[in-house]
Formats: structure tokens, sequence, C-alpha cells
């Protein structure tokens, strides 16, 4: 493989290259015996070709069935140190199983954890497998724009003494990033792990100063596919320090985990830090740059508001660009179907604020062209200064009456939605993206909640309850 300079080790990308070169003929899986790597033209090749073409596992694949190449450990060991870390873990479940891994980890069957009530919906999952106790804290939410930004040391004042853990999310949906230093240094004096969802800074980690493990947070966890370039699904969960047992945490991620990987997706992971260790501080100071350029053009229009560090004064994330628009007159929805006909979909819109995802496979070309579709759609849109509407995700405080273990596991049946006011939910509404449930088990359904889900679900997709017309809920019965 040519890889610029030649001299950084990649082994799951090698081996995963010798396997392909050895044209293998299994008696094992594959079930597609690599026959569409080749073109052959065979059973399914013209749907399946192109799909399936790149599949390779790791197991009779890469490596051979007893793992003797011991590729993936290697791997695993060259990221872990490219990110300062002591012990990490690859995952093809995304970072839905590192969060799910770090709270098996972390927590513990009726240990008590605090969690950012705005976490994505793999906290709640974390929850139910581990059997933790949530103790939800709030993020500070802008006074006026109604995002969130970060949970504030302060926050955890209130806590119970017996709280083993912290749970946050860094950077937030929409760039914010949390202050993880000074919740480290305060989860620490008081004897807890902190855990930091980090899924959409992978960059973060190869940007000295910037990620949350150096920062002081015992566990992150990283999506590769999201700000970096592996294959969907790919993440990594990492550790620094003696707070989180590693052994501990591998039980975890097996628990969680496919025994078949594809060597595919893992060798993606292996190659993205091979990348970013040959190219990535240039690379990332290009788009950081390019970013930095869009900010710097969009600033002026008249009402825009960049959510960016300068207009808010804490850090954020350098490769986000999220816009707020109630002054404008746009409808972010509206902003965000016009650019999706345009074939450049964005991370998130609501009515208020539009949240778009660069990375340093955008050219300053690509940026500066995006820079002048967004002018000309935005004065194209542009209507009288209107009152925001700040999505109710954000803000949701709920009555909760049991944890979302018990309320997972409970009896239950079901109802009108319109008429569960008072009932205590089993499932979850979960508006995607960004993932961040309205309603969770356990919590108790009100009427305001009633409406911000209908509101959700006429706007966008409310993914992971049982009913997708959203008419009805399953409650715990009682
Ligand atoms: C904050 C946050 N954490 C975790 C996840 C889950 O990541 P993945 O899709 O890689 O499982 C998401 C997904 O959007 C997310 O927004």
């Amino acid at each position: 493989m040519n890889r610029g300079d030649g001299s950084v080790e990649a082994p799951l990308v090698d081996a995963w290259q010798r396997a392909r070169g050895r044209r293998m003929r299994p008696l094992q899986i594959p079930g597609h015996k690599y026959r569409f790597a080749d073109g052959a033209d065979v059973l399914g090749a013209e749907l399946l070709g192109a799909l399936v073409r790149d599949d390779l596992p790791l197991q009779g694949g890469a490596d051979d069935n007893a793992f003797t190449g011991r590729y993936l450990e290697r791997a695993e060991a060259l990221w872990a140190s490219s990110v300062g870390s002591d012990h990490c873990r690859f995952l093809v479940g995304g970072s839905s199983q590192g969060n799910i891994a770090s709270l098996t980890a972390a927590g513990g069957p009726g240990l008590r954890v605090a969690v950012d009530r705005t976490s994505h919906r793999s906290a709640l999952a974390g929850l139910v497998v581990s059997g933790s106790i949530p103790e939800w804290v709030y993020p500070v939410i802008h006074p006026e724009f109604g995002l969130p930004l970060g949970v504030a040391a302060e926050s955890l004042a209130g806590l119970s003494g017996d709280v083993v853990a912290l749970f946050v999310t860094s950077p937030t949906y929409v760039g914010t990033m949390t202050g993880v230093r000074e919740l480290a240094d305060r989860c620490h004096a008081d004897d807890r792990t902190l855990i930091v969802d980090q899924a959409w800074g992978a960059h973060l980690g190869f940007m000295p100063g910037w990620g949350a493990l150096e920062q002081g947070a015992d566990i992150v966890t990283t999506s590769v596919h999201k700000a970096l370039m592996g294959y969907s699904q790919t993440a990594v969960v990492a550790v620094r320090g003696a707070r989180i047992d590693s052994v501990r945490l591998d039980r975890a991620v097996d628990l969680t985990g496919t025994t078949s990987p594809s060597a595919t997706l893992l060798a993606s992971i292996d190659a993205t830090r091979a990348v970013m260790e040959m190219h990535g501080a240039s690379a990332l100071a290009a788009a950081i740059e390019a970013t930095s350029r869009m900010r710097s053009r969009l600033r002026p229009v008249r009402g825009l508001v960049v959510v960016d560090e300068a207009e808010l004064g804490q850090p954020c994330d350098p490769l986000k660009l999220t816009l707020w628009l109630p002054r404008t007159g746009v409808d972010g929805l509206e902003l965000a179907a016009l650019l999706w006909e345009r074939g450049h979909g964005v991370e998130a819109a609501d009515a208020d604020s539009i949240v778009m995802t660069l990375s340093m496979l955008d050219e300053p070309e690509f940026c500066a062209e995006m820079t002048d579709l967004l002018l000309v759609l935005i004065e194209r849109l542009r209507g009288d200064a209107r009152v925001p509407a700040p999505a109710a995700l954000w803000q949701v405080v709920p009555d909760v009456v049991m944890s979302p273990r018990e309320a997972f596991f409970a009896p239950r049946r079901r109802i009108r939605l319109a008429d569960a006011v008072g009932e205590v939910s089993a499932e979850q509404f979960c508006p995607y993206p960004p993932g961040v449930p309205l309603l969770a088990p356990g919590e108790r359904i009100t009427p305001d909640v009633v409406r911000d889900i209908a509101l959700a679900g006429r706007i966008g997709r409310v993914a992971y309850c049982s009913d997708p017309t959203l008419e009805s809920v399953e409650i715990v019965s009682g």
C-alpha cells in the first residue's frame, strides 16, 4: 500500500491486504466465499457484488481461527498509543456499543451514575444493560439559542455521595464542548470515574490538548466513522489511568459485540490511525482553516448567528458548522431540504438551527462552494425575524419514577399516547437526529411530553418507540 512516506505501521491493513492477495476459497465462513471479490458471474452477483466485494472476516480471514497473527491486538495498541490511552478496543457497533460498554465497565447493578439527560440514547441502553441507577444532570442551555453548552462542574454539587461515575458528551451534537478538565478534576476529587461520549470528536484525540482523554477523562468513546474516515459503525473505546479496570472493559466490549467482526471495518480504523499519524496534523489544520473561513463569510449575513467559540466564548468543535436562524426568518428545515435536494445532507436541522459536519476530506474549494450556496439559499428563504422555538429535547427535565432498567423489564400494556398522561412510560421516544430521548423508560408522561412528541413527529423521525405512528405507547402496567 502506498502510505505516502511508507513509514507507519498498520498491521490490520497489511493483514487484510495479504488475505485478499491469497485468493482464498474457504471451507468456512464467509458464506459468500469471496466470490464477489474478483467480479465472478456467480449467484447474486448483480445484487451483492458491489456490496459484499470488500468483506473479509477477522477470524479465518485477515487472521487465522486462532488469531495467531494478533493483528487486531497490535492495531489497538497502536491506536491507544496514538491518542494517549493505556488500553483501547476497536468496535463495530458504533459509539453506541462504546457507551454501553463504558457504563457497564464503570457502573453496575444498583450503583449510582450521574448521566447528562441529553445524552445519546445509547447511554440509556448502557443503564439498562449495566443496571446502574441514573442520577440525571443537565447541561447549561443557552438562554436565547436553546442549545446545550455542556455540563458545568457546578451542576455536580447536588449529587448523592455514592455516585460512582459521571457520563457526559463532548462535543455535543451542535459542536459545543464541555469543560472536561474541570469535570475530571471534580470527579477525581470525589473519587468518581469520568466517562466521556466523544462520538463526534474522534479528530480531537489527534489534536494536542483537545481530546477528552488528555483532559483527564477516564474512559472515552469516539466514532471513527463520524469525524474521521472509517467505515460506518466503526468506533473506539479507550481508557487512561487506573479508574477503569481494563479487563472489565474487555468483558463489557465482548458482552455487547459480535463474535464475527469484519476485518474490513476493523482495518478501516487501523488505516485511519495510520493516516492521522502521517498526515493528520496538516490535514486537520487545513480543514479547520477552511471551516473557519466558512464561518467568517457567514458571520456578516444579516441576522445569522454562527454558533462557535467567537459567539459563545467557550470552546467548540472546530469542524462543526452550526447556524442559528430565527433572526433571518429562514426555516432550518426548509434550508436543509434544499441542501438535501442538491446532494448535501446536513447532520441535523430544526426550524431554528442547522448543524453541518465538515471533515478533512472537504477541500477548501468545496467549503467555499458550500458557503456560496448557503449564502444564496439563506437569501432565497429570508423572511421576517421570528420568535425562536427551541427544541424541547435539550430541555427535558423528566419526572423519574423508576430506573430505565426496571421500566425496560416491567410488565407493560399499550394505550393511546393522548390518554397516557400520568402513566409511566415503558419505552423511549427519540427524535433522530440527534438521538436524545424526549421520553425515556421509567419517566412519567406529562402533557408537555405528549405535545413535544407530536411536534417532533411532524418535523422528523421519532425513533426507537414501538408505534411509529406515535399514536400509542407502552406503559408500565401497575
Ligand atoms: C453523542 C452521540 N453519542 C453516540 C452516538 C452513537 O454513535 P454510533 O452511531 O457510532 O453508534 C451518537 C450518534 O449519533 C451521538 O450523537
